[in-house]
């Protein structure tokens, strides 16, 4: 039996999402993943949320050891969008029907106050579509801005509670060595809806830290919980470290990355999980459509033209699941995700 939330995410629930955390075995994980499927139906329902993903900018000013567009990579064309271009995006996102736009790039310092605001203003304007921002660590006074200008939601992964393994990834920006949890928090007071997540399976992370990082997005209230495995970049510091290393950690697995998910499902109710694209590189085939029976209820549709698709790598894998067009994505659970 699965322990009622309270058990779990209360004071003295740590151990106990610990144990479903590591329980890897046929019966617990079933266990779980079926909790985690009726958690889901009672609070969010059997709508399969479709959000229309731009990827505006590949340039980056940070260093984060894991990610293929980093700043110092070497060898990869950069490309940034103009507003026309996004607008276009835009409207095609209307017309597929669907009412989100998430615009994310890079920490790139040329999508600025003035520019992003303008941006946000426009695709308001000429699309009503809500606005979900994944633009990087940005300062206040940029955030403020975008919102007074009409963005809605917030994406920033926290990636890890741990603060040793966390500053060991992100070597600081130009704002200094922030804390991510205190920004999700502020972002919340300003009127976002906020939504963060974590990766699994990173070199060097522990089972209790990554029980502390659930345990956190039931602390943090979030609105949206985005959950992927650690994909190792080979272009990377960490991708190529990823390789030598015989961790003793949390493997980046299907598996764990499943019951992560389930148990952010249990933690945040009515939060919008999206099936990761960075479980479709895992499991070609089939890795997003599983996640829809653990806890997901997004299904997050690439949008960026070609050729910057595929200029987007964050991580291998990525730009090779298919660009999926509404009319070609599951519109319901039941296609998608066979009921038990
Ligand atoms: N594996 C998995 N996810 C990654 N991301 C970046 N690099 C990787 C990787 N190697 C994800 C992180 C980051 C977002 C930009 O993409 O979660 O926040």
């Amino acid at each position: 039996m699965i322990p009622t939330r309270g058990a779990l995410f209360g004071p003295a629930g740590l151990p106990r999402v610990l144990g479903l955390l590591r329980d890897d075995s046929a019966a617990a994980q079933a266990a779980l993943f079926s909790a985690a499927d009726r958690v889901r139906r009672a609070h969010v329902g059997d709508a399969l949320l479709p959000r229309g993903l731009v990827e505006i900018s590949n340039h980056c000013r940070r260093q984060c050891a894991y990610c293929g567009i980093r700043a110092s990579r070497r060898g990869l064309p950069r490309y940034r969008m103009t507003h026309d271009e996004v607008a276009r995006c835009a409207a095609a996102i209307r017309e597929l029907g669907l009412d989100t736009i998430v615009l994310q790039s890079g920490e790139d310092p040329a999508l600025d106050l003035p520019g992003v605001a303008a941006l946000v203003r426009r695709i308001k304007a000429e699309t009503g579509l809500a606005v979900t921002l994944s633009l990087g660590e940005r300062s206040d006074d940029e955030w403020r801005a975008w919102r007074a200008a009409g963005a809605d939601r917030v994406l920033l992964k926290f990636e890890t509670s741990d603060d040793l393994l966390y500053e060991r990834i992100h070597p600081p920006g130009p704002l200094g060595p922030i804390s991510r949890i205190d920004m999700l928090r502020r972002l919340k007071s300003w009127g976002y809806e906020v939504g963060s997540g974590v990766m699994v399976g990173i070199p060097g992370q522990s089972w209790e830290s990554l029980a502390r990082d659930i345990h956190l997005f039931a602390q943090l209230a979030l609105d949206m919980v985005a959950v992927g495995p650690f994909v190792p970049h080979p272009d990377t510091p960490l991708g190529q470290l990823a390789v030598a290393a015989n961790d003793a950690g949390v493997p980046p697995t299907e598996d764990v990355t499943g019951r992560v998910l389930a148990l952010a499902r249990l933690a945040c109710p009515s939060a919008n999980i999206p099936a990761t694209t960075a479980l479709e590189a895992l499991c070609p085939g089939r890795g997003r459509a599983d996640a829809l029976s653990r806890g997901a209820n997004v299904w997050m549709h690439n949008l960026t033209p070609s050729p910057w698709r595929s200029m987007y790598d964050v991580y291998p894998g990525k730009g090779l699941v298919p660009p999926t067009a509404a009319s070609q994505a599951p519109e319901s659970f039941a296609r998608c995700a066979p009921r038990r």
